[in-house]
């Protein structure tokens, strides 16, 4: 679906967001009178009272500019932040995108604001169907486009760009995690990597061979019961001051996650093909970065890997070499992710020197049980870095909250055999989980850790402008906190 912004236009459906408690707005004010006042009724009449996403639809009379006109509320004007704005324009299309109709004008008066709502829009259009052969044509989308009308066209499109190119890594990120796991495995997730190079992103793929040499046990580990071979992949955007340190983004991309040994029960597993959300929010990213050439030195880095049970499996009670050098005793095969952030962490140090790390993964169930699906989990000892990520969450919609961290956690990973081991015990699961990432990164480096296994896809009721089973969180939020805090 194609967003545009003019001045004016001639379509199908017109659409006019109303203030909560305001009149109607003057671009209004023809249809309201060529109708004998139909807007201004269905504004005052029923539960309609402008509430933020609330929809009011009117059959306009023969002859008039439209067919339709329609009402979306607003919300109180001095309320309307990134996520207001968003489900403004998600409403929009979630009530009309298959309303049979094919254009739509939306009127709004403020152009920073017009942009805002036009990614709603993009976001609530999002659509993962291409595998179903039959399809019932009235659930088709029929809105080919929506031309947005603010006062300031050009400032309205100028605003609008960075946010495209944020959706992009939305819908990039969706696709990756709502694919099935036999059709996304370590060896295509990569070449769908590679493709971005057409982007201007530079990208480099290690397999098992580099990665035996590197020495990187851990991650080699949780693989070793997949046919599918383990893969790393490497997404470099030059896009600021050459030789100046990159920011590193590391992603959790296990394509499937049955547990492994330690298998989990059968009840929902399909879910775990989206246990490589952490690496689709970073690939998102560095799309996003590209898209809208971000003045940024930023690295990717993502663990590709398949969690399977085999013969040649890892086993509870096998003591895997790390890249790094320390060794760790699995007592849980299940608690695979932070096997392969291990190395991959110690990879990005290494090879990449990056001024700071951000780390994503749909790392623990307890995660879910702690912030449910409105919060991903951000853990990190450095103040600075959780203020301006938790901020950009308020800004992006794609919301954080930090949880704590320290000694007394850390020693809960103590092992009779080797340097630790992978699992904490039953108390503070995410917390444990974080600690154990926080051995593979060097005590002066500004890291911080995201757990987003609530978020990167949720099965019940959602926003519009969250449509599909995948949510793709994590590209606008890490696209904003760099535009805010690496691009000065
Ligand atoms: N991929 C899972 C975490 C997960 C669970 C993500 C539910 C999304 C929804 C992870 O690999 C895992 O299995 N973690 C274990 C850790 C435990 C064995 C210490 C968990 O959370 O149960
Ligand atoms: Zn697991
Ligand atoms: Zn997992």
């Amino acid at each position: 679906m194609k967003i545009r912004f003019a001045a004016e236009a001639k379509a199908e459906i017109a659409a006019f967001v109303l203030d909560e408690g305001g009149k109607l707005p003057v671009a209004a004010h023809q249809f309201d009178e060529a109708s004998g006042g139909l807007l201004t009724e269905a504004a005052s009449t029923g539960r309609f009272s402008a509430k933020a996403g609330q929809v009011a639809v009117i059959v306009l009379p023969k002859g008039s500019a439209a067919k339709r006109a329609v009402l979306i509320g607003g919300g109180p004007p001095d309320k309307r932040d990134g996520r207001v704005l968003e489900r403004i324009g998600g409403s929009f299309i979630k009530s009309q995108g298959a309303s049979g109709f094919k254009t739509a004008s939306f009127h709004i008066g403020d152009a920073e604001m017009a942009a805002q709502i036009g990614a709603g829009m993009r976001l609530a259009a999002y659509r993962f169907d291409a595998y179903f052969t039959k399809k019932k044509p009235d659930a088709l989308p029929s809105l080919n486009g929506v031309t947005l009308i603010s006062d300031d066209t050009k400032a309205a499109k100028a605003a609008f760009a960075p946010f495209d190119a944020a959706v992009d890594g939305t819908y990039f990120a969706r696709d990756l995690v709502n694919e099935p796991p036999n059709v996304l495995y370590p060896a295509s997730f990569a070449k769908r990597l590679e493709a971005l190079e057409t982007h201007g992103l530079e990208v480099e793929v290690l397999g098992e061979k580099e990665m035996k040499k590197l020495g990187m046990g851990s991650l080699l580990g949780v693989g070793q019961g997949s046919v599918k071979e383990s893969k790393m992949a490497i997404m470099r955007w030059h896009g600021g001051k050459k030789g100046e340190k990159p920011v590193a983004l590391v992603g959790k991309g296990v394509c499937f996650d049955t547990g492994g040994i330690s298998l989990k029960p059968g009840a929902g597993m399909e879910d775990m093909r989206g246990d490589m959300g952490g690496a689709a929010a970073v690939s998102g990213t560095m799309l996003a970065l590209a898209r809208r050439k971000a003045k940024a030195n930023v690295v990717g880095l993502v663990g590709l890997v398949e969690n399977m049970p085999d013969a040649d499996a890892i086993r509870p009670g096998d003591i895997l070499t790390s890249a790094s050098g320390q060794t760790i005793e699995v007592q849980n095969t299940d608690a695979e992710g932070r096997l392969v952030l291990a190395d991959v962490l110690w990879y990005a140090q290494t090879h990449e020197k990056p001024k700071a790390i951000v780390d994503l993964a749909t790392l623990t169930g307890a995660i879910v049980v702690s912030l449910g699906h409105h919060h991903a989990g951000l853990f990190t000892g450095h103040d600075e870095m959780a203020d301006a990520l938790t901020k950009a969450g308020q800004a992006s919609g794609e919301r954080v909250w930090r949880l704590p961290m320290g000694a007394e956690y850390d020693r809960l990973l103590k092992s009779k055999f080797a340097d630790m081991r992978n699992i904490g015990g039953r108390a503070a699961g995410s917390i444990t989980a974080a600690q154990f990432l926080k051995r593979f990164v060097a005590d002066d480096m500004p890291w911080t850790h995201l757990d987003i296994a609530g978020v990167a896809w949720v099965n019940g009721e959602k926003e519009p402008t969250d449509p599909s089973w995948a949510s793709g969180f994590g590209p606008r939020l890490l696209n904003q906190w760099i535009a805010d805090n690496y691009e000065g």
